[in-house]
């Protein structure tokens, strides 16, 4: 249960090192009577769903949480919680943490295992949960889907995009005084927000100026991180402030202000933009940097759709699937299923555990799941050896000085060591230049100096910002970290050096550099270098290169299929959903930079993650519920998936980064889902498949193994109109797990288009499948609906699944493309 950001492992490998060492690990096997948080989930409905309500939190609808009707009723659900442990449970072995009761009726108390269990069979307990904890999921992305020139124009340009849509950000709270987020009194926002109601907690470095209009709440959620371990107040601020930065970024990639200049270290890299920069900012704080629990992030939903968001965006969450229930009967589960059902849009993170199958950790049909990519922008780095060679590298650091043409005296680390010195240390530590007192100042001053991958780097106790602290102290020129044919190729992100220095993951190249070294020096008997005429010089490594294949599925991304329980039974639903940008986001940070000190005191950081890839779906849903007020959450689901593209700027399939580095394979659905996220023509999709409440519910009846009483006591609801198979589920993709013989289904699709259109159905098959649609094809008038019947039949066993699609082509330009997933286990 310890807590780590959804940002990549890969982000900067070595500041994902950094983070775990901070995390607090708390053993997942608790003896007997070890406390925990347990989640325990009530009947009887809570203050939104409740059945006199005359107006009901339903989509479209709206409830006053502040009505006497709703705060009475709120208020008798909490003294049922604590009646119910002042009955059940002994006075002393526990402490109730929250009453849930907007969207969920429920508590979190903080107990042992045996009152845990004692509560299991106490009556109007429908489930009683251990806390998993919640982990944390890491500017140019704008122009790369194609926003100023397409969506933002539609919508009246960048002064208006988002306009009256406010983005709940579930994370690690806001950095309030970053530009991302400041109100412009000359550009005042033009609607007052009449369906939100938020609050704006204070606390340190948080005051109630933060809340200037662009924010419009902020809240934090600490009693599950404080009942877990004590918190460190220099760093858990009891406010909405963001320590960390995760949250201050994700805010910045789905709302933050457009046009706010990027400059680090001094260096003007452009200017960035959220998707959507004037939508407005919930904030709520529910990951502290000691710790993360399910606890305080589902109390953050249940708040935030009492609130009115419009969004919900979540980079946080239990990032494994749960040991002992299926994975849509996670509490964490149920609250985004009743945040939907009360028409909020809930977009998740992927996951950062890929590139293995089965790694996804988003599960839902009713949450979108975000898998991450690249764009066609990188920043390359060049090492220039004195004989000409160019060795390529990775760092976003300035040049040496005489901007890569003076070149500098080559030493190697191990070279440099003080000859009598008597070092401690083990030479491994030595030559990756993490101990200054180690390196005779003499050799090294004013020299590139080449610091070797080694034993500490691989255990993640040595870190590029001590080797750039050495390099200060020693007045290097620059440093090279090489890749050891020891250790392996490394895993380089550009982050940023305030030192010249260039990082260079591969053999081949470290090879290079160590061959030019050798030939350039005089070695004596005892093999001591006494004379030294290699040279180099660091080329500028901050300045951005558009070229290239792209989008390209990050490694880390997590993949499909979806499963249904912790030993990966898949389970019929396409996940991850879509695809957008995760890999090398520029935006907002707090300077505090907690986790990572390579960041520490800067405005911006360039990261990597599904947690990035997550917020610019919430900004482009944010657009297209202001052009399409009225669209419920699926249908906004439903138009970002039936228009993505599955082809990248080549025209060639996207392809997908295997596990080795360099490797590369055509991707799938389970990489990309519906495929690369299209803002433009997300807002006009022509045809959307619908999917409810009551939908969901089918879908969860018909599952394997499910029984009514189980979804009646998860959901409220009885299973009186299953599906026949969880594929039934009238959303844009279909996948079959293991299809035996033939199945018919039935999809319905409406049309959200001012003109009639007619459709013409095909279908590229998935090899060993018979996908046949009838009709053939329809004509559908604006606000018509259409159903199409599909069958498939297999015609040839396969141990893994095919892939294919249904696409609709409308006669009007509209191309509405369904993914197909489905293993043909046998023929009848
Ligand atoms: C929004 O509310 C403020 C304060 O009540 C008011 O001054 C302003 O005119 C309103 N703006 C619009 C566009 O209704
Ligand atoms: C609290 O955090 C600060 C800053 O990271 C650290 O120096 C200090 O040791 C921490 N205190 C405790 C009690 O962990
Ligand atoms: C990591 O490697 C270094 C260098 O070999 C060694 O001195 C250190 O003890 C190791 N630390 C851990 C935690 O394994
Ligand atoms: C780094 O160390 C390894 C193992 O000792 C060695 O093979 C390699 O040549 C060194 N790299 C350089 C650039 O000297
Ligand atoms: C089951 O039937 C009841 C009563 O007709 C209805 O209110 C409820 O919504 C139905 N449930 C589902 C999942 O359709």
């Amino acid at each position: 249960m310890s807590i780590s950001l959804v940002s990549s492992q890969y982000a900067s490998f070595l500041v994902a090192v950094l983070f775990l060492l901070c995390s607090p690990i708390i053993k997942s096997s608790f003896a007997d009577d070890q406390r925990a948080i347990y989640l325990v989930l009530m009947e009887g409905e809570p203050v939104a769903f409740r059945q006199s309500n005359a107006t009901p939190f339903e989509e479209g609808k709206t409830l006053d949480p502040n009505s006497l009707a709703s705060k009475a009723h709120a208020k008798r659900l909490v003294e049922s919680h604590d009646l119910l442990l002042q009955s059940t449970l002994k006075i002393g072995t526990y402490n109730k943490i929250y009453s849930y009761k907007h969207i969920v009726n429920g508590f979190a108390i903080h107990t042992t295992s045996s009152q845990a269990k004692i509560l299991e069979s106490a009556r109007g307990v429908k489930l009683v949960e251990k806390d998993r904890g919640a982990k944390l999921m890491t500017t140019y992305s704008p122009q790369y889907l194609g926003l100023p020139a397409g969506v933002w124009s539609q919508e009246g340009g960048y002064r208006n995009a988002g306009e009256g849509i406010v983005i709940g950000v579930i994370d690690t709270g806001i950095n309030p005084m970053h530009p991302s987020f400041a109100y412009d009194p000359t550009n005042p926002f033009m609607s007052n927000l009449s369906r939100f109601s938020g609050a704006c907690e204070t606390g340190p470095r948080f005051d109630v100026s933060a809340c200037n209009g662009k924010i419009v709440s902020a809240r934090y959620f600490s009693a599950g991180a404080q009942a877990v371990t004590p918190l460190n107040s220099s760093i858990d601020f009891l406010s909405p402030f963001d320590a960390v930065g995760h949250g201050s970024h994700v805010a910045s990639t789905a709302a933050g202000n457009s046009m706010v200049p990027v400059i680090m270290n001094g260096f003007f890299y452009g200017f960035a933009s959220g998707m959507a920069p004037r939508a407005r900012i919930a904030v709520y704080k529910a990951i502290f940097p000691s710790v993360g629990t399910v606890a305080d992030v589902v109390s953050a939903i249940d708040q935030a759709i009492i609130d009115g968001v419009d969004i919900l965006t979540l980079s946080v969450g239990p990032d494994e699937p749960p040991e002992d229930t299926i994975t849509f009967f996670t509490v964490f589960d149920i609250f985004m299923l009743f945040a939907r059902r009360a028409g909020v849009f809930v977009v998740q993170a992927a996951g950062n555990k890929g590139p293995s199958p089965s790694t996804v950790v988003s599960f839902s049909p009713w949450a979108v799941g975000v898998a991450a990519c690249s764009t066609d922008r990188s920043f390359p780095g060049t090492l220039i050896l004195g004989d000409g060679q160019r060795i390529p590298g990775v760092g976003l650091s300035g040049p040496t000085m005489g901007n890569g043409l003076l070149q500098y005296k080559l030493v190697l680390a191990k070279d440099a060591v003080k000859e009598n010195g008597i070092f401690p240390k083990t030479p491994e530590y030595v030559e990756e230049c993490q101990y200054p007192e180690a390196l005779d100042p003499t050799a090294v001053q004013g020299s590139i100096v080449i610091c070797n991958f080694s034993a500490g780097f691989a255990n993640g106790t040595s870190t590029v910002t001590t080797i750039i602290d050495t390099a200060r102290a020693l007045g290097f020129a620059g440093f090279i970290l090489v890749a050891n044919p020891t250790y392996g190729e490394f895993i380089a992100e550009p982050i940023p050096f305030s030192v010249p220095g260039i990082m260079v993951p591969r053999l081949a190249d470290a090879k290079i550099i160590s061959d030019y070294y050798e030939q350039q020096i005089y070695r004596d008997q005892s093999g001591i270098g006494r004379r030294y005429s290699g040279k180099a010089a660091i080329g500028d490594g901050r300045l951005a290169h558009f070229q290239g294949q792209a989008p390209i599925v990050s490694r880390f991304s997590s993949r499909g299929p979806d499963m249904i329980d912790s030993n990966r039974n898949p389970v019929d639903v396409l996940k991850p959903d879509i695809l957008a940008p995760g890999h090398l986001v520029w935006a907002a940070w707090s300077p505090i930079s907690i986790f990572d000190q390579i960041l520490t005191g800067q405005n911006y950081a360039l990261l990597s993650g599904t947690s990035m890839a997550t917020p610019h779906v919430s900004g482009i849903a944010a657009l297209i519920k202001q052009f399409n007020p009225l669209w419920t959450p699926s249908m906004i689901a439903s138009s970002i998936s039936t228009t993505a593209s599955k082809f990248d700027n080549r025209g060639e399939p996207i392809m997908a980064e295997g596990a080795e580095i360099d490797s590369l394979y055509p991707s799938t659905p389970f990489d990309i889902g519906a495929g690369l996220i299209n803002p433009t023509r997300a807002l006009d999709p022509g045809l959307v498949f619908e999917s409810g409440f009551e939908d969901y519910i089918n879908f969860l009846c018909s599952l394997p193994n499910v029984d009514p009483q189980t979804v009646k006591a998860m959901t409220g609801k009885l299973c009186n109109n299953s599906f026949a198979y969880p594929s039934d589920l009238n959303v844009p993709s279909i996948t079959i797990s293991s299809l035996h013989g033939s199945r018919f289904m039935k999809r319905t699709v409406k049309s959200v288009a001012t003109k009639t259109e007619t459709y013409l159905c095909s279908v590229l098959q998935p090899p060993g499948i018979a996908v046949n649609v009838t009709p053939s094809w329809f004509t559908v008038n604006p606000q018509g609906m259409q159903d199409l019947y599909i069958k498939l039949d297999v015609n040839e066993i396969k141990d893994d699944f095919s892939f294919g699609e249904i696409v609709l082509t409308g006669s009007l330009d509209n191309i509405v493309r369904v993914p197909l997933a489905i293993l043909p286990a046998s023929v009848s």
